[in-house]
């Protein structure tokens, strides 16, 4: 498939956008602060299976950090669940009753209770074996991203 252009001026810090690509969903997820303050604290705490993105299937070398991305504020995700394939969904909220207290906001596959950070990063104890996959993408400039 070809490689996808995408203009992200008017996401919001907050914000979640989904574009197609190789008919997959691609998440583009544009970091509060906050956010990005509770991928750090999250990579101290130990509840992450791969909090290092050491699995190098998972994304390419570049994101091979804590944020899995280029900038810290802007996350480039396959919005696929990496155990059986089902989509998970943006949950940010901190700790919202169905999720419970340690819920720092993420996303949670609805199938089998898969949970991911901000960054797509499983936690321990879920059924999906490994983070989100974060697909090859560059910025063209600051706002325009080159998925593919
Ligand atoms: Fe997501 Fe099973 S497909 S938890």
């Amino acid at each position: 498939g070809a490689p996808v252009e995408v203009d992200i001026s008017n996401l919001e810090p907050g914000q979640l956008m989904t574009v197609e690509w190789r008919g997959k969903p691609v998440w583009i997820l544009r970091r509060t602060q906050e956010e990005i303050e509770s991928v750090e604290a999250l990579t101290e705490s130990s509840t992450l299976r791969d909090p290092l993105s050491e699995e190098e299937s998972q994304q390419p070398p570049f994101a091979q950090n804590i944020y899995r991305s280029i900038e810290p504020d802007v996350l480039v995700v396959i919005g696929i669940c990496t155990h059986l394939g089902c989509s998970p969904t943006f949950r940010p909220e901190v700790a919202p009753p169905d999720l419970g207290p340690d819920w720092q906001g993420g996303f949670f596959c609805p199938c089998h209770g898969s949970r991911f950070d901000m960054s797509g990063r499983v936690y321990a104890g879920v059924p999906a074996p490994t983070n989100l996959i974060v697909p090859p993408y560059r910025f063209l400039a600051e706002n325009r991203l080159l998925i593919g």
